[in-house]
């Protein structure tokens, strides 16, 4: 059988939807057919049953094969008999017989796929509205994920076991707090754009009932307002039946790189008792992710450099504020963060005879533990932007692990 490819599938679907379909179709249509085009045995968004039918009989003119039912692990028979897509050009198709379903929140590059693909989880339900964090997505998955979680009806979204989010950290994050204060604006979930996503997440946990919900975001998220936001987020997710339990972990030991985050696990059932697992041990060295070759554009110049020691100088005096140190790199890198390609100061790596360099994107991948595999479209001003938005993928998977366990085994 000759297989499609699933850009040219989806181009095509989207196209000869438009012109079926004048009126009906959505500035989101790229993002369902890719969706359906992952998981044809669902619903997807944005995409009624007669779009579907009328995308089914252009791919392969014959109907769905009758007798298949929407279990999970059968996913990929149906799949293969109705759609012939060929994923060889992306690092990390859909999975081919899954184990559990997931949806990918705020979904940003990734971080949380990958994981949750690696333990055989298949991905039902992505959204992310920043353009070139989509294009990175698309190369990587396959997948143009959904745009503003906030317009997404939650009951359209496809049935999930475990729900995952690293929820946008600026309203919480120290940094994005002072800033705020200081131009007396509102912080934490009164923060005007970002800071109520997470009820949005509330109300998709509400309506689709997944077994597990798993969150990631900054320390200070605990911290926040004297802890009444963390409150909040605890009695919100208690409120609908749910455990909560959550622990600050520190990546260093698995990357690094020094980033303690909040990680959230909430299951349904609150006899199925969740741990976290034990990431303990010494700390890795930014030498072990270092490049050898490294293009003479990445070191900052004189400048700058000079700049960044002054500023430095004086901080240090007045104590507060801007520093900028060359790492040492037997120990784990600084924190990265997305603004960390505006001037490099969080981790900026020692040259002898000349100033430092900046950590190139693929550094930061490795920082944040993404596979080598894994592809970089984008500009190196998104790409920092981009990984120091992301998880820490090696926790992340270490979580999951646990978590998966914990859920029903399908089929059996
Ligand atoms: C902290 S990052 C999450 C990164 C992700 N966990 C990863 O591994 O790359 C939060 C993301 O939420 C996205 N975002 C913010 N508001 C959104 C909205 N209303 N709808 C969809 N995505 C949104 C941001 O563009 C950002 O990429």
């Amino acid at each position: 059988m000759t297989k499609i490819d699933h850009k040219e599938a989806r181009e095509t679907l989207v196209k000869s939807l438009q012109e079926t379909f004048p009126g009906e179709e959505s500035d989101e249509l790229g993002a369902a057919v890719g969706h359906w085009l992952q998981s044809p045995n669902h619903d997807v968004p944005f995409l009624s049953t007669s779009m579907r039918k009328h995308c089914c009989r252009l791919l392969q003119s014959s109907k769905p094969p009758k007798g298949v039912n929407k279990r999970v692990g059968e996913d990929h028979e149906y799949y293969q008999l109705l759609l012939p897509i060929d994923w060889s050009d992306i690092p990390f198709p859909p999975v081919e017989t899954p184990k559990f379903k997931f949806i990918d929140l705020f979904a940003g590059i990734g971080g949380f796929r990958i994981a949750m693909q690696e333990l055989g989880g298949k991905c039902v339900f992505s959204s992310e509205w920043d353009l070139p964090a989509k294009a990175t997505y698309e190369a990587n998955f396959g997948e143009v994920p959904y745009g503003d979680i906030r317009r997404i009806d939650e009951t359209t979204i496809p049935d999930h076991d475990v729900l995952c989010a690293g929820f946008p950290c600026q309203p919480f994050s120290l940094a994005g707090v002072s800033a705020r204060n200081s131009l007396n604006q509102a912080s934490g979930f009164a923060h005007e754009t970002q800071g109520t996503l997470f009820f949005d997440i509330m109300r998709i946990v509400k309506a689709k009932r997944p077994q597990c919900v798993f969150l990631e975001n900054v320390k200070n998220l605990v911290g926040h307002d004297r802890g009444k936001t963390f409150a909040v987020i605890e009695s919100s997710i208690r409120s609908l039946g749910y455990d909560f339990r959550y622990e600050l972990i520190d990546a260093s030991p698995l990357v690094p790189q020094k980033r303690v985050r909040c990680y959230m696990v909430c299951f349904r059932d609150t006899d199925r008792t969740f741990a976290f697992p034990k990431i303990e041990g010494a700390p890795l060295p930014l030498k072990s992710i270092l490049e050898e070759q490294v293009d003479p554009s990445f070191t900052i110049s004189e400048r700058l450099w000079a700049g960044h020691q002054r500023r430095t100088r004086n901080n240090l005096e007045r104590g507060t504020g801007f520093t900028a140190f060359c790492a040492d790199i037997d120990k784990p890198a600084n924190t990265i963060v997305a603004r960390y390609g505006k001037d490099g100061k969080e981790c900026l790596i020692p040259q002898s005879g000349k100033p430092p360099r900046m950590l190139t994107p693929r550094e930061c991948a490795r920082l944040q533990g993404f596979p080598e595999e894994f592809l970089i479209p984008v500009s190196k001003g998104q790409a920092y932007k981009q990984f120091g938005n992301s998880v820490a993928i090696p926790v992340i998977r270490k979580i999951a692990r646990n978590i998966v366990e914990l859920l029903p085994r399908r089929g059996t």
